[in-house]
């Protein structure tokens, strides 16, 4: 054999991993790696499965990011983040009393911001697809027609969420039974419209969403429900095509997420700052080391929730926000003494309840080309309406600032760069992240989780990288949460002793026990494989699903 046929014939024999929160989803992304797909083929027939056997968080009507890097070493990262419709306005959901009608801005057709997910897929398939399109929707349309077996998780999740999507009769037919109760465990679920859907958006590709039945029948109902969503803004949404934001730690090269994301920032900022501090000596049941992390975490948090949002909008450099004499000084303010108040980041008020659901999916193929996508409809089922082609649409209008100052629904207090302006993207916390070592992909991985996905993702970091955790470890290893405001931090169990939170108090900081901190899904290298992990937080692990389908 020559030379080319023998690298040809091992790239055959080689295989790709595929992480992500649903096993059927992922029997889709493995079938389009078996038949000779690319990383990016198969997250696009993973995110439209998702779309099908995932209802909480995959969609077609949300938006996401995804982080490519491909076998050469090259990086890109789509930003299909819904956008704010024409018709929407900074005080959109302003009360005549001046605070915000929260429910507006989470429920019901009010709340959709302009839909991403298939122009941003599109998008990546057109750059970088290797399969056909309608090959990639192929399986997504296979589940929705021929139906799903729902899990313990989709039927407890649409109990939970019974009340609001029971309102709406299109959602009431696809995921409950006559009299009101969601569909069980082990019952099937088929959806023929959005299989009609899935089979119009592959023979039609982005162009279904721009105009035509499928865009027709949200607006009718947008219109008939009270929301804002006009034909020009199907007409005008563009995927954005981004650099990675990239920087080097520790020995790696980690590329992630830019504006409207803030998870590129975030990381760069809080890894590099805390760069100087001897957490491995400590360990990390240190309440030193916790207190600095949860520190420089709420430093960041400050930053994000003053300084991002759409880039499109800023009048200032947000590079700036990463320049190293700023994390000098940023650094000269952590310590490990005592906690930093939070009237001393300049934040406000507090945090209400938070919903938990989004969904990341990682990814790596034969030839060692990784996708990192983080997708959402926001909240849990969305805004809880369902379009008439059979998909549920996002809230994602919550993640501006509805009034600048005031927290959202994950108590987020953002500020002007985050207002509602037309056509506009609201800032993100989905981090998405490809870590390089090497030139060669070291992991990739990411979270759901609003906020906390920040947290999740540097912890996993830290775990791995800094307090020298094995990767499957690192995922499981109880994590903490703390943003500006409220100044609690929220402890999983089994992360710092009860004397150490004493401890931890003593030093100024208060906190708060919190069962669940974030989702993981990722890949680590393995030697010469990979090792898909799924975060056993997710139902104990039992019905998260990863797949190796041959070595690296
Ligand atoms: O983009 C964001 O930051 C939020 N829309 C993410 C929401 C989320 O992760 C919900 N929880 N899992």
């Amino acid at each position: 054999m020559s030379a080319v046929a023998l690298l040809f014939a091992a790239l055959l024999a080689q295989g790709g991993a595929v992480a992500a929160s649903e096993e059927q989803a992922v029997d889709a992304a493995v079938e389009i790696l078996a038949a000779g797909g690319n990383a990016v083929d198969a997250a696009i027939a993973l995110h439209f499965a998702l779309a099908v056997s995932y209802p909480v968080a995959g969609n077609l009507g949300g938006g996401g990011f995804l982080l490519y890097r491909d076998s050469s070493g090259a990086s890109w990262f789509v930003d299909f983040r819904e956008t704010a419709p024409a018709a929407a306005h900074r005080d959109l959901y302003r009360t005549a009393a001046g605070g915000v009608d929260e429910d507006a801005s989470t429920l019901g057709w009010r709340a959709v911001a302009v839909p991403g997910a298939v122009p941003g897929l599109a998008e990546a398939h057109r750059r970088w697809g290797s399969l056909p399109w309608a090959a990639l929707l192929a399986p997504a349309e296979r589940l929705a027609r021929a139906g799903f077996v729902v899990d313990e998780e989709l039927s407890s999740d649409l109990a939970a969420e019974a009340e609001a999507l029971l309102a709406d009769p299109l959602a009431r037919a696809s995921f409950f039974r006559d009299d009101g109760t969601p569909l069980p465990p082990g019952a099937l679920c088929r959806q023929p419209a959005l299989a009609a859907t899935l089979a119009r958006i592959g023979a039609e590709g982005a162009a279904a969403l721009r105009a035509g039945p499928i865009v027709d029948g949200i607006l009718a109902a947008s219109r008939a429900g009270g929301g804002i969503l006009a034909a020009e803004d199907f007409l005008d949404y563009r995927p954005e095509l981004r650099a990675a934001h990239r920087f080097h730690w520790r020995g790696l090269e980690v590329l992630a997420a830019p504006p409207p994301s803030s998870g590129g920032i975030f990381l760069h900022q809080t890894l590099l700052a805390l760069d100087a501090f001897p957490l491995a000596r400590w360990g990390r049941q240190d309440p030193r080391a916790q207190l600095l992390i949860a520190d420089a975490a709420a430093h960041a948090f400050a930053d994000r929730n003053r300084w991002l949002g759409d880039p499109a909008g800023f009048d200032h450099d947000a590079a700036a926000l990463v320049a190293p004499a700023r994390i000098a000084a940023r650094r000269a303010r952590l310590a490990p003494g005592h906690a930093t108040p939070p009237e001393a980041l300049g934040a406000a008020a507090e945090r209400r309840p938070e919903s938990p659901q989004t969904t990341h999916f990682s990814l790596v193929d034969a030839r060692g080309a990784a996708v990192s996508c983080t997708t959402t409809l926001n909240g849990a089922f969305g805004a809880k309406v369902m379009a008439p082609g059979g998909f549920l649409m996002n809230n994602e209008m919550d993640d501006f600032a509805a009034v600048p100052g005031e927290p959202n629904q994950f108590g987020l207090v953002q500020g002007g760069y985050n207002a509602i302006v037309p056509g506009r993207r609201p800032l993100s916390s989905m981090s998405p992240v490809i870590l390089v070592r090497d030139g060669a992909v070291e992991a990739v991985l990411g979270s759901p989780g609003g906020p906390t996905i920040l947290s999740t993702v540097l912890h996993v970091l830290l775990n791995r990288w800094v307090f020298g955790l094995e990767p499957a470890a690192a995922v499981a290893a109880p994590r903490a949460h703390r943003q500006d405001r409220p100044a609690t931090l929220r402890l999983e169990d089994g992360l710092l002793s009860p004397a150490a939170r004493v401890q931890l108090r003593r030093l100024g900081q208060e906190w708060s026990g919190r069962d669940s901190i974030g989702d993981v899904n990722a890949v680590f290298r393995d030697g010469d494989g990979w090792l898909p992990l799924c975060d056993p937080r997710a139902s104990g692990g039992a019905r998260t699903a990863a797949a190796v389908s041959g070595r690296r």
